[in-house]
């Protein structure tokens, strides 16, 4: 297994933890021990290119090299994980877990793979209520760095028909699939790393929990793909630090925002 270290003067800590967070890291171990200089370790993706891509351009007092490991010591966060209570109607639940099976709860099941999106992320957790809400019947849904599917899986089980879910990742790809098969709605699905340019067609729904710069570089994409009566649901932003994806959004306007331990979910509608 890859292990990514990222290196950062100590007093940017924070803006990197929540950076490795954001590119999808499930589990990080910190250290501070060498003195001016924190040190992060973690796993992004199996190929080293990719893992840089997902962090998007870094700060040039930012170091990344890469160490090989055997893959048992980074499993053990496993043993440790809870299912995710969203709201009073949605769990998502780790695979490896016995179900709750309360029929009035939703209950979506989780294998992450080496991907992103087991639900214990604030910007899942709003993005998971956002799409539970909005989601409606018959509708078509667009999921921007699907991670492991489970926004996907969400809008499929709240009766979405039609659901497009792409990410740059290939183990994203395959956690997706795994995942809607997991969940019995991967007819519904088309899962690829068909880079968001190139979708065509419009949707009820959009939601794109992802970095902000990538969600800037993106923004003619969300609203050109977003139905002139449709939502966009933007996540992977700071709360109180986003007016400039929202200004990248304009002329859609803002709906409601929801925030979680410091991060924040906007949804939009068109003027
Ligand atoms: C924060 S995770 C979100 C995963 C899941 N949707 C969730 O809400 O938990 C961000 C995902 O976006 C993907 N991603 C990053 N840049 C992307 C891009 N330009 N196009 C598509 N996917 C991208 C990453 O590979 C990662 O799986």
């Amino acid at each position: 297994m890859r292990v990514l270290v990222l290196s950062t003067p100590v007093g940017d800590a924070e803006l990197a933890a929540d950076r490795l967070w954001v590119a999808g890291a499930r589990a990080v171990e910190e250290s501070t021990s060498q003195g001016a200089t924190a040190v992060f370790r973690t796993v992004l993706a199996e190929v080293d290119d990719v893992s840089l891509a997902l962090l998007g351009e870094l700060p040039p007092d930012w170091v990344v090299t890469f160490d090989e490991v055997d893959d048992a010591p980074a499993q053990t966060w496993r043993e440790f994980v809870k299912p995710m209570v969203i709201n009073d109607y949605l769990v998502i639940r780790p695979a490896w877990l016995p179900a709750q099976r309360n029929a009035q709860v939703l209950e979506i099941e989780i294998e992450p793979g080496g991907s992103f999106g087991l639900g214990d992320h604030p910007t899942t957790r709003l993005s998971a209520d956002a799409t539970w809400r909005l989601a409606r019947t018959g509708s078509r849904v667009l999921d921007v760095g699907c991670g492991s599917g489970v926004l996907s899986i969400i809008a499929a089980r709240r009766g979405a028909t039609e659901i497009v879910a792409i990410d740059i990742a290939e183990a994203a790809r395959e956690a997706t699939n795994d995942n809607s098969r997991r969940n019995g709605v991967s007819a519904r699905l088309t899962v690829s790393t068909t880079p968001i340019a190139a979708v065509e067609g419009t949707f009820d729904l959009v939601v794109a929990n992802v970095l902000a710069p990538t969600l800037v570089a993106m923004a003619g994409d969300l609203q050109r793909l977003t139905a002139s009566d449709g939502c966009l649901v933007l996540s992977g932003v700071l709360a109180g630090r986003h007016d400039h994806v929202l200004a990248a959004m304009e002329p859609m306007r803002v709906i409601a925002t929801s925030e979680l331990e410091r991060w924040a979910a906007v949804e939009l509608s068109h003027p």
